[in-house]
């Protein structure tokens, strides 16, 4: 096969250049030359076509063939549910997360629960020694596992040819190479080059590709955020590597919802799912301690409970401190300022610090009034009764708002015995049927009636 031609193109003006270049002569721009292989005219992008359609012609959307049935069922649930339903046939994976979260973990234990469907194993990063003894750590068959110890991309085709997989693991796409282009492997041009080839040898053929890709310190996906676009479903395994649990979230999902969420637990023997997440989120309370609050959260379907935790205390230096992990900062003051404004309490001049517990990162409104209520609770050194929970969200004349999905969430809160739960007058009107006690209230300073009652 003759060697394809290569140019270099500018990322900010589209231009082309035969050779790198500091600064692109077109529009001046620095390092944003990009090495990348010249397309054959012929080559068609393989995307999957319905037999028999001449190419170019379009399809009636009666006669297109529906991708739905050709979900593959894992034997991993917290999979099942953050794909949408199982993984879809010839669709392309991009699994990212830092260093050390359990990429390569989460992807072997897949791989070994595959049954009889083989199953390649690119392990660009480790000895297929190293895979081999994770995988011993593992509980898992993998009859049809095999293990390729390559980087470059025209072996990994060559033998995905050879063995036809039912599903392609590539560890990681920084480590892939084209032989062809002169850069470096991780470099953009690279991974992009890589990642197009394998994208479209897979999707031709119908093989689900899932590829691993590392996170910068920074929190993007090392690599051209291009690779986001040419991936159906984007996955981020997240978590603090202090702790045991870890959540995988879909941030694009071209096959399902991007609100549902996996929660494992990393032990001895590889990530486990964790069957009862609200449990284990609210399950270390100390009762009757000031400054926390449980809310409820509605990841997708699925209701979560939350303990948001908050120390409020008098600024030692100039400038009070406000620190928030798992909540937005900028939510938090201003739901301190709501406070301030509506409440009459004096926050201005506190240090705030506060804590969803377990690691979780929320981003539901619907949290609002739990964060308020520890916040508060914090404030004034009372705790909220153990039994007692808040949702709703808090808009910035101190209105509290309804909220979506109240029956689920009312459903976990009784499941695990909350009595008492606070709520805006809009969300109680709905009449839901609930052993659990409702307070309703249309603004926030009503909720200090209750809180401390
Ligand atoms: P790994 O999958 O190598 O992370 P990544 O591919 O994202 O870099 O997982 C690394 C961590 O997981 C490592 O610190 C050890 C831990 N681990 C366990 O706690 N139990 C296990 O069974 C396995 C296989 C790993
Ligand atoms: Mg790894």
């Amino acid at each position: 096969m003759a060697k394809p031609r290569t140019r270099f193109v500018c990322q900010h003006c589209g231009s082309a250049q035969s050779q790198w270049m500091g600064q692109c002569p077109r529009c001046a721009t620095w390092n944003s030359l990009v090495e990348e292989t010249v397309p054959v005219p012929s080559a068609r992008n393989g995307l999957g076509r319905t037999a028999g359609a001449s190419p170019g012609a379009a399809i009636r959307l009666d006669s297109v063939h529906s991708a739905q049935n050709d979900r593959i069922r894992l034997s991993d649930s917290e999979l099942n549910r953050v794909f949408g339903g199982g993984l879809v046939a010839g669709s392309a994976v991009l699994l990212g997360g830092e260093p050390g979260i359990g990429k390569s973990t989460l992807m072997l234990q897949l791989a070994l629960d595959m049954g009889a469907q083989t199953v390649l194993y690119v392990c660009g990063e480790e000895s297929p020694e190293q895979v081999k003894m994770r995988a011993e750590r593992l509980d898992g068959q993998g009859l049809e596992l095999h293990l390729l110890p390559e980087t470059d991309t025209s072996i990994i085709l060559g033998q995905t040819e050879l063995l036809k997989p039912g599903l392609l693991i590539v560890d990681s796409i920084q480590t892939l190479f084209n032989p062809h282009l002169e850069s470096a492997p991780g470099t953009v041009g690279q991974i992009r080059e890589s990642a197009h080839e394998l994208i479209r040898h897979c999707k031709s053929r119908g093989i689900p590709l899932i590829l691993i890709g590392h996170i910068t310190k920074e929190g993007t996906l090392a690599g051209p955020k291009l690779l986001e676009h040419m991936v159906d479903v984007v996955l981020q395994f997240e978590g603090d590597r202090n702790h045991v649990y870890r959540l995988l979230r879909a941030q694009k999902n071209r096959f399902g919802s991007t609100a549902e969420i996996g929660i494992y637990e990393m032990n001895e023997t590889g990530l486990q799912s964790v069957q009862d997440p609200s449990q284990w989120l609210v399950g270390q309370r100390e009762d009757r301690l000031s400054g926390a609050a449980v809310g409820v959260i509605a990841e997708g379907a699925r209701p979560l409970l939350i303990e948001a935790q908050a120390l409020v205390s008098s600024a030692v230096y100039g400038t009070p401190q406000r620190s928030s992990t798992g909540f937005d900062g900028r939510r938090l003051n201003m739901l301190l300022a709501v406070l301030e404004k509506r409440c009459g309490f004096r926050l201005g001049a506190k240090d705030v610090f506060l804590n969803i517990t377990g690691g979780l990162r929320i981003d539901d409104p619907a949290a609002d009034l739990a964060v308020a209520a520890a916040i508060l609770s914090s404030n004034e050194d009372l705790p909220i009764h153990p039994r007692f929970a808040l949702i709703g969200e808090v808009g910035l004349g101190g209105e509290v708002r309804a909220v979506s999905h109240l029956g689920q969430r009312l459903g976990e809160l009784e499941r695990l015995g909350y009595q008492k739960v606070f709520l805006s007058a809009q969300n109680k009107s709905e009449g839901l049927r609930t052993k659990i006690e409702l307070v309703a209230a249309r603004r926030i300073d009503q909720m200090l009636d209750v809180l401390f009652a």
